[in-house]
């Protein structure tokens, strides 16, 4: 390792060496040269960057320049004008770690550190970033931009394709948000359509990702996901074409609100998002999938220097519902012990996931020491039925700890089912295009008036996402003595009707009915109303951000022995938004 800060003669002299090429001041193993204007160069044997002011250009692997004409490396909130400008550079740590060198390299801004560790031997450097003074926001991520004739194709857990050519992105078809149709194609009722969002994918089990070609390959493999935010559900994009120049990008999001309600997010000072791994190869994606196995198998990190990274426990413990099934299979969060925002909203954090077994046990391994809320809910399969949550707060974790929660009740509703369309897991899975690899526009392929039978319609009858004027007509029969509510001493005229949305987007309106009342309205726009989350219109056809909502009713009126009917009945539209289902449930 040579760990060179170079001052001002040296930095000329540098420079002629590129003029007269001296192999000799090639340095080996990772380096950090500062060129004394806002100019830095670092890397290794094997690749090198020279970092700017903003941004981080000439990327040479292989003798060849990855970053080309393209924006290079850069760190930005909040849209273009908020790249962060680093004002100085310096070596953070030094070490070795079973015999590699390595040096850690810290960019500081205003806002906070950008890190690059970078090891002898390695394609590529780890990076993470340190919160200083990051303003209030809803974006926040690292990025690649990389040169697209060297970078034609890209990958996510989900997809793996060319990137639609620029030449394909005519202005006069443009029809929203970086969404266009594709030259020739007709647009509407789903497909010809050209957008970013296609290429979303699930952040907390995203295994790896990035832009390759048939030379080059450049990933970001996240191993340990706790500094992500949100839950289960949190999706984001990952790469694209970038629309207005044509460069590959490879996108860091970490902390992307795209497909959620808020955008208003604050982090405490001394935040850390990382490390990951940023890894260059030839553009094998077996070779990068190797790699990130390797590395979820290293993480939590071993060689990194950071006290507070490596105090962590576990916590364990057994859920049973209070009918007596164990919680089978059910979604895990521990997030935030305040309660005052949603699970996928939480992000100041350390945020971990994950699912019981089929008896209800779970186990979370390598939590960051603190006290959280553990959050659980249903994910289908044998709880598809049960619509309430789980919360426990103040659960403490203590480093080098297990701590045990004994077997915990879950309390389920009491309540006569009378029917439920759908499972209740927070997502559209098992309607007609539930589920569906992300599309722009495919909401158009649902009807604008539908019926669904209890006793003989199918989950696949009910569709994913209602955005057109009409009524979706859920019909029902009571038999001659129906009320429901009969057990448990409560009153038999009280029905509720619950409704989950997966996701919802405004500018769509609904009242719903039962037979001939309106029991409840869903209207757009600012609360009472509903907020927007973009899922619908962005591609999304599993989630967006979940509502629950219930809607009680006096069953003795409004029902009657013999056909009943709940309609959800569209009342104002706007192309693409509206309604992302998840389950109806009267009980
Ligand atoms: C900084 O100095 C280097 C070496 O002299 C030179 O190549 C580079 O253009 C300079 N960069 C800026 C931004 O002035
Ligand atoms: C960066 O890599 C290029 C191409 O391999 C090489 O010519 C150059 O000397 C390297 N720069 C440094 C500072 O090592
Ligand atoms: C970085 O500096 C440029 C001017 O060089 C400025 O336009 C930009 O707003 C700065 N970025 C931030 C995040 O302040
Ligand atoms: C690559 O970027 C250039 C602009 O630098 C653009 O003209 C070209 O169309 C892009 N290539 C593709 C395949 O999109
Ligand atoms: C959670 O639900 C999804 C969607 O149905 C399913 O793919 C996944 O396997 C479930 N996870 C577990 C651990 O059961
Ligand atoms: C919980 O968060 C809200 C919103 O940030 C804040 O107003 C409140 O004080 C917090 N409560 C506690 C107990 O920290
Ligand atoms: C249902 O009844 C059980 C047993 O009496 C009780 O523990 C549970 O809290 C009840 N559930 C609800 C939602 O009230
Ligand atoms: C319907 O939605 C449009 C667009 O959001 C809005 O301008 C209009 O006021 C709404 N009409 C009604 C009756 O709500
Ligand atoms: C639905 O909205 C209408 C019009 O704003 C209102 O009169 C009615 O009370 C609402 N009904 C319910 C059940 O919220
Ligand atoms: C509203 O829904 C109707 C179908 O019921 C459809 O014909 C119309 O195009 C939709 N309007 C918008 C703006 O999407």
């Amino acid at each position: 390792m040579r760990a060179t800060s170079v001052a001002a003669p040296m930095a000329l002299l540098l420079s002629s060496s590129r003029a007269y090429t001296l192999p000799s001041l090639v340095p080996t193993g990772p380096f950090f040269q500062d060129l004394g204007n806002e100019t830095w160069v670092i890397g290794n044997e094997i690749w090198n960057m020279t970092q700017g002011r903003q941004y981080g250009v000439e990327l040479y692997y292989k003798d060849h320049d990855c970053v080309g004409d393209a924006v290079g490396h850069y760190v930005n909130h909040n849209g273009a004008q908020s790249d962060l400008n680093w004002t100085s550079a310096s070596i953070h740590h030094e070490g070795t770690y079973q015999g590699a060198t390595y040096l850690d390299v810290q960019f500081a801004a205003r806002e906070g550190d950008m890190h690059w560790v970078i090891f002898a031997g390695l394609a590529g450097a780890y990076q993470y970033f340190v919160n200083r003074d990051l303003p209030v926001l809803g974006e926040f991520r690292t990025l690649w931009r990389l040169d697209n004739t060297t970078f034609t194709h890209g990958k996510t857990d989900l997809r793996d394709e060319a990137l639609p050519p620029l030449s394909d992105y005519l202005p006069e078809n443009k029809v929203q948000d970086e969404t266009w149709r594709t030259p020739g194609a007709g647009g509407g009722g789903g497909g010809g359509y050209i957008t970013k969002y296609d290429l979303t994918s699930w952040v907390r089990t995203q295994t790896y990702y990035g832009v390759y070609g048939e030379r080059f390959g450049s990933w970001y493999i996240n191993a340990g996901k706790d500094y992500y935010n949100g839950n289960h559900l949190k999706q984001e994009l990952m790469i694209h074409r970038e629309s207005k120049t044509g460069d590959a990008v490879q996108l860091s999001m970490i902390h992307g609100t795209h497909f959620q309600v808020s955008a208003v997010d604050e982090f405490p000072e001394g935040k850390m998002w990382g490390p990951w791994l940023w890894y260059l190869n030839d553009g094998s994606r077996e070779d990068a999938a190797q790699r990130a196995q390797a590395e979820f198998a290293a993480w939590p990190y071993a060689w990194f220097e950071d006290e507070a990274y490596h105090q962590r426990g576990s916590v364990q413990g057994q859920l049973l519902l209070s009918d007596g099934r164990p919680a089978a299979h059910a979604a895990m969060f521990l997030g935030d012990n305040n309660q005052s925002k949603t699970a996928l909203d939480m992000c100041s954090d350390y945020y971990y996931t994950g699912y019981t077994d089929a008896e209800g046990r779970f186990e979370f391994q390598h939590v960051r020491a603190a006290a959280y809320g553990l959050q659980v809910w249903s994910n289908g399969s044998e709880m598809a039925d049960v619509t309430t949550e789980f919360l426990r707060k103040d659960v403490v974790v203590v480093a080098g700890e297990t701590t045990e929660l004994a077997t915990m009740a879950w309390p389920v509703s009491n309540k006569t089912r009378i029917f439920q369309v759908g499972d209740f897991d927070r997502t559209s899975y098992g309607f007609a295009h539930g589920g569906a690899p992300y599309e722009h526009g495919l909401v158009e392929k649902c009807p604008a008036d539908l019926r669904f039978t209890v006793g003989t319609s199918q989950t696949e009858d009910w569709c994913f996402g209602q955005s057109k004027l009409g009524s979706w007509v859920i019909s029902f029969s009571l038999d001659q003595s129906p009320a429901p509510c009969q057990r448990e001493g409560r009153s038999n005229e009280e029905a509720t009707l619950i409704m989950s949305l997966a996701g919802y987007s405004t500018g769509a309106s609904s009242r719903v009915w039962a037979n001939d009342v309106v029991i409840g309205n869903l209207t757009s726009g600012a609360a009472p109303g509903l907020l927007n989350d973009p899922s619908l219109y962005r591609a999304g056809t599993t989630a967006g951000e979940w509502r629950y909502f219930e809607f009680p009713f006096d069953a003795g009126t409004v029902l009657r022995p013999g056909d009943n009917e709940i309609r959800f009945e569209v009342t104002n539209n706007t192309t693409w938004r509206g309604f992302m289902w998840d389950s109806v449930v009267l009980e």
